[in-house]
């Protein structure tokens, strides 16, 4: 099987824009998720707020907030920490964004095919 390339390592910088994609859903839709850097690795996630399920990003492929320390939901404002998913702050705190598992090698970052459900 071959490795899914989810974008090119240098597209995500350190707390910078995240790069947005989809990966396969029940059926035939497709999930939308999101692939950030934070302390210099790659994170993943399902594109949806713990909140309302609405996707997080306001602005296309912004997710952290301007302190770039934690991700931010763009309707009720939400924090959630990049490297765990969880919620900090805001009407979901103890809730975790949803984990896509991801790889980083050769220069690209891949899904993981055993992505978590
Ligand atoms: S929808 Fe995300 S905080 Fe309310």
């Amino acid at each position: 099987m071959s490795r899914v390339s989810v974008c090119a390592s240098d597209a995500l910088e350190e707390g910078g824009a995240g790069v947005r994609f989809e990966i396969a859903g029940a059926g035939d839709k497709p999930r939308q998720a999101f692939a950030v850097r934070f302390r210099g690795r790659v994170h993943g996630y399902i594109n949806s707020c713990r909140h309302v399920p609405i996707e997080l990003d306001w602005n296309h492929g912004e997710f952290f907030d301007t302190s770039k320390l934690y991700l931010i939901c763009s309707t009720h404002g939400a924090l959630y920490a990049p490297d765990t998913g969880l919620c900090v702050g805001g009407p979901c705190r103890g809730a975790r964004l949803e984990p896509v598992k991801l790889e980083e090698s050769d220069g690209q970052v891949w899904l993981s095919e055993a992505r978590s459900e």
